[in-house]
């Protein structure tokens, strides 16, 4: 009798404990965990820590210095007054899809909505719920410091009127699974062409130059041609390399990577998956190659012998 008392409590409990099990924990755990892979797909915001200076995570204030002036980057801590911790999920998908802030100001494409317009909503919100479980972190945003100060509103307001098309990823039906795996991770939130992409005097993406390399690259870098053109690209790399390189920051002839690379690589990339790093590999072998000189690392690597 006892023991069919002790077995019915212990089928009751485990029942209650399946109910109570932390079901709604774990699942809000899963977003969490689901947005932080996409936080790091996207490079991991680098912009918006100022590592340079020790700054706090996400809390904004790194410069990022471009051919228009000095931009700062914003506190995206789930912070209520200074950071975005009043900020609805429709403000959030606002901003990155749309370019617009909840109060309607109009942000300078040096914030790549313009890849992030891409976005799936469920990957928007899941980054979202990732970023509002960080530790809020009260800091103001810093005014950013522009070559033309007044008019920037109207400026960036026209520039997207011209320039900007809010438009969701589209699968390529004749494209393998894989292929558009790694067209959606470059081309929505990796945003590799943002920094690989030459940009004409508007600041507008060349078309044309897709990936073919940007001799004027964020913070006044190189960001070299990474087409598969043999010469001048990066033709004679191989899957592994590639997978290795955004895994590591270690290019097939042995030199790390630097400076905005190798921070997106760390806090980024490297924690990507081996497939979805695959993917990427394969979307990027599959672009048309495109000669280009100007940013080729063989033309200053050639240099560096003289
Ligand atoms: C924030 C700007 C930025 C983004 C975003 C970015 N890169 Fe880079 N990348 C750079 C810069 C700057 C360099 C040059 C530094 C270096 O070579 O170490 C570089 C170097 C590279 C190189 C080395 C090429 C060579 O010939 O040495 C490869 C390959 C590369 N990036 C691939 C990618 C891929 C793939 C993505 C997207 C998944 C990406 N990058 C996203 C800025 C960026």
């Amino acid at each position: 009798m006892n023991q069919k008392i002790f077995y019915s409590l212990m089928i009751v409990g485990g029942c209650l404990s399946l109910l109570w099990s932390p079901k709604g924990y774990t699942a809000e755990q899963t977003v969490v965990q689901k947005g932080e892979y996409i936080f790091r797909a996207t490079g991991g915001c680098g912009c918006h820590t100022d590592y340079k200076n020790k700054g706090e995570f996400l809390a904004g204030g790194r410069a990022i210095r471009t051919p228009f002036g000095i931009f700062y980057g914003t506190n995206i801590t789930p912070d209520a007054k200074t950071g975005i911790g009043g900020w609805s999920d429709d403000d959030f998908i606002q901003a990155m899809t749309k370019g617009i802030s909840p109060q309607g100001q109009h942000y300078a494409p040096v914030f790549p909505y313009t890849s992030f317009t891409k976005m799936t909503k469920e990957d928007l919100l899941h980054l979202k719920a990732y970023l509002f479980s960080l530790p809020p972190v009260e800091k103001p945003n810093k005014p950013h410091d522009l070559i033309v100060p007044f008019g920037q509103q109207i400026g960036f307001m026209l520039w997207k009127k011209l320039h900007f098309q809010e438009t969701k990823f589209q699968p390529d039906p004749e494209k393998s699974a894989e292929w558009n795996r790694g067209a959606y991770l470059s081309e929505a939130l990796a945003h590799c062409g943002e920094c690989h992409t030459p940009r004409d005097w508007q600041g507008v993406l060349k078309e044309k130059m897709r990936y073919a390399g940007s001799k004027d690259g964020p913070e006044g870098e190189l960001a070299p041609n990474i087409t598969p053109d043999g010469e001048t690209g990066i033709g004679d790399w191989g899957t592994a390399d590639l997978i290795e390189f955004l895994k590591t920051g270690t290019k097939p002839n042995y030199d790390d990577s630097q400076g905005l690379m190798m921070e997106i690589i760390e806090h980024g990339y490297s924690h990507l998956k081996k497939e979805d790093l695959a993917a990427i590999s394969l979307y990027l072998r599959s672009l048309p190659p495109v000669h280009n000189p100007e940013a080729s690392t063989k033309s200053s690597d050639e240099d560096d012998e003289y």
